[in-house]
C-alpha cells in the first residue's frame, strides 16, 4: 500500500521557510542545457523518470500523449538539420519526440464498434496531457541532477519529420526533448514579475499590465547585457517574434495526420 501524501511530505520534503521546499528549490533553478557530456543515460534512469512523468493528470485520464525516444544516430542527425542545425539534438545523450496521441483513442473505438469524433478539443486536450506530461518529465530529470532542452524546432519541417520517422495518423508531434549530464553553467533567465501574473478577480488594466512588463524589461536587458546582448530586452524580442506568422504549414500537417481543427 502507499503511504499517505502526509507521510511523503514528511520524510522527503522538509519545510524551508515561506512555503518554500525542496520541490520549489528544484524548480527555481530550472534552465535551459544545450551542452552535455558524452555520458549516456541509463534505460532505468530515463524508464523511471518517464514512469513518474506519466503520473502528470490528464484530463478524464484519456492520457492522449506518447513520447518517441530516438536511439537511431542517423534519425538523430537528420533531425538535428529539420530541428533547425539545432547540433545539441544529435549530441544530446537522449532524444525525445513528445506527441498528442489520439491514435489508441480511435483504436479503442474501432474496437468497441464507436464513432470517434475528434475535433478542436480533442487536439488541445492532447497538447495539454502531452506538455502536463513533459514538463513532468523535465522535473523528474533535473531532479537527478540532469539537464533538458525543449526543441520547438522540430516543428519547422514536421512533413520531413513525419517522413523520417513514419509516423501513423492520429499521432501529432509537438515538440522534442533532450536530456543528459549538463555541460555548461548557464545563467538564470529571469521570469516576468509576479503582478504580471498573478491576478486577483479580473485582469489588469493594460496600464498596469505595461507598468509591470516596463520593470521585466530593465531586469532583462541586464540578463541580455551579461550575455553580450546589450539593448536587447523581453519586449523588444518578443514583439520581433510574433511580427510575422511562423511555421503556418502547422494546420495543413495536423489536419493531413487526422486532427480536426473546428
Ligand atoms: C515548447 C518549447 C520549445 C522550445 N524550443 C527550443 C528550441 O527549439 N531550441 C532551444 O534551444 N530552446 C528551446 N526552448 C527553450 C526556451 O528557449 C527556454 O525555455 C526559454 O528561453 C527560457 O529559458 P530557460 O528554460 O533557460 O529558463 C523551448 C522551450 C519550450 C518550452
Amino acid at each position: 500500500m502507499q503511504p499517505p501524501l502526509a507521510a511523503i511530505d514528511a520524510t522527503h520534503q522538509s519545510p524551508v521557510e515561506n512555503g518554500m521546499n525542496a520541490t520549489h528549490a528544484l524548480l527555481r533553478q530550472h534552465r535551459t542545457i544545450r551542452k552535455f557530456t558524452d555520458q549516456a543515460l541509463e534505460d532505468e534512469c530515463i524508464e523511471a523518470a518517464v514512469q513518474s512523468a506519466q503520473h502528470a493528470a490528464s484530463s478524464s485520464n484519456v492520457q492522449a500523449y506518447c513520447c518517441l525516444r530516438i536511439r537511431d544516430s542517423r534519425r538523430r542527425a537528420k533531425l538535428a538539420e529539420l530541428c533547425g542545425e539545432q547540433t545539441q539534438v544529435e549530441r544530446a545523450p537522449a532524444f525525445f519526440i513528445i506527441c498528442g496521441d489520439q491514435r489508441r483513442h480511435r483504436l479503442i473505438a474501432e474496437q468497441c464498434g464507436r464513432n470517434y469524433a475528434a475535433n478542436l478539443e480533442t487536439f488541445l486536450v492532447s497538447s495539454v496531457d502531452a506538455s502536463l506530461f513533459a514538463q513532468n518529465l523535465v522535473l523528474a530529470l533535473e531532479s537527478l541532477g540532469l539537464g533538458t532542452c525543449y526543441i520547438g524546432g522540430l516543428r519547422n519541417r514536421l512533413p520531413e519529420v513525419d517522413t523520417l520517422l513514419d509516423l501513423p495518423t492520429d499521432v501529432f508531434p509537438f515538440y522534442g526533448l533532450c536530456a543528459g549530464h549538463p555541460a555548461e553553467q548557464p545563467s538564470q533567465r529571469p521570469r516576468l514579475p509576479l503582478p504580471a501574473v498573478l491576478f486577483d478577480d479580473c485582469y489588469p488594466s493594460d496600464e498596469d499590465m505595461l507598468k509591470q512588463i516596463a520593470a521585466y524589461d530593465q531586469i532583462s536587458a541586464e540578463y541580455y547585457k551579461e550575455r553580450g546582448q546589450p539593448g536587447f530586452n523581453w519586449s523588444g524580442g518578443t514583439s520581433a517574434k510574433f511580427r510575422k506568422p511562423t511555421r503556418v504549414h502547422l494546420a495543413e500537417y495536423y489536419q493531413h495526420k487526422g486532427a480536426n481543427l473546428l
